[in-house]
């Protein structure tokens, strides 16, 4: 077993990342990783920074908004410092965990950009570039998908739309004028975001070379969690009781597992974006592999991020 170092991960606040967090910490002497904790200042970081510290775990809380591209690079910033002073093991794995499905596709991130896509995406794609230098390999980008990005039987009897892709230009775009009633647009924007981060995934494996193993990770569906939090309160009351089903995915249970991509042998030789639906390697639809679309939103983001608050967008 590779000896667990440091895992950074984003998110930690609630839900999977919480769980997934715990579940890291709650490992035996010995397999138990230091953490990096990154996730917006307040109570709920404070919390589970003490239960994390309260299972024998080395942890250390980086307040950051992941919606303020400046936020993400004074983060990375502390992150490194941490790890050169040796306050930290090194670095072994980062977890991108942190998202949201804006419910108002017009809301900006800090930096002008769509706020689904600046969250989930631009932010981590900042986040990971400012650290590329500071892993110790062999070490593990997780990144975390959603099947939302491809529909299927199911998604479409519960209206989750698929990802409707444009130039990565556009989807930094915030809408403009009239947003159309329910969730379309939102939903959209989430499963946009989340087949940019398959793409990523696979441009950002061939990129690192081979001390940096890249995957990705979906916990199933975990209705009830607070990426709905925007929706209509009737949709996350019907969100909720379907997560009472029995069998139905929760943070809870996918957290560990979601813990084990970063640290777990079994997936020590994952790479290449590869696709683990909970525990399941599972192949991604050939919409998701597609080297071009790849090669120009690595492009697009690089100038995003270069950029940032220059873009006029709207
Ligand atoms: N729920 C599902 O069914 C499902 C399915 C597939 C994939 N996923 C993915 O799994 C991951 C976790 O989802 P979840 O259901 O646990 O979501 P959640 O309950 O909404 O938790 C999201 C986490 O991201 C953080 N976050 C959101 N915006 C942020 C910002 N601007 N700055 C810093 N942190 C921010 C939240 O922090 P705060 O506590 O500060 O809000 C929270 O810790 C996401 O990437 C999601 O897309 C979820």
């Amino acid at each position: 077993m590779t000896e667990p170092g440091t895992v950074l991960i984003t998110g930690p606040t609630r839900n999977l990342g919480r769980h997934a967090a715990l579940s890291m910490a709650g490992r035996p002497d010995g397999h138990r990783p230091d953490l990096l904790l990154v996730g917006r200042a307040g109570r709920d970081l404070t919390a589970v920074a003490e239960e994390t510290r309260a299972l024998g775990a080395r942890v250390h809380e980086i307040g950051c908004d992941l919606a303020s591209l400046a936020d993400v690079r004074a983060a990375a910033a502390t992150a490194r410092d941490a790890l050169a002073a040796g306050a930290v093991r090194p670095l072994r794995a980062l977890v991108a965990n942190a998202g949201t499905m804006s419910p108002d596709t017009r809301r900006a991130s800090a930096d002008g950009y769509e706020m689904t896509f600046a969250v989930n995406y631009l932010a981590h794609a900042q986040l990971i570039g400012d650290l590329l230098g500071s892993f110790t390999a062999p070490a593990r980008v997780v990144l975390l998908g959603s099947n939302t990005y491809h529909a299927n039987f199911w998604r479409k009897l519960l209206h989750v739309p698929e990802a409707d892709w444009a130039d990565p230009f556009e989807l930094a775009r915030p809408a403009t004028g009239e947003q159309a009633p329910g969730m379309a647009a939102s939903g959209i924007a989430y499963s946009n975001a989340k087949l940019a981060i398959l793409y990523y995934a696979h441009e950002l494996q061939r990129r690192v070379g081979a001390g940096i193993n890249v995957s990705v990770f979906e916990p199933g569906w975990m209705p009830g969690t607070a990426l709905g939090r925007g929706a209509p309160k009737a949709l996350q009351a019907i969100s909720r009781a379907l997560g009472r089903i029995p069998g139905a995915s929760t943070p809870l249970r996918s957290g560990p597992l979601l813990a084990a991509m970063a640290l777990d042998d079994t997936w020590a030789e994952l790479r290449d974006g590869a696709f683990v639906l909970k525990t399941k390697l599972t192949e991604v639809q050939p919409i998701a592999h597609n080297p071009s679309r790849e090669h120009h939103l690595w492009e697009a983001t690089a100038n995003l991020l270069k950029h940032a608050g220059e873009h006029n967008l709207s």
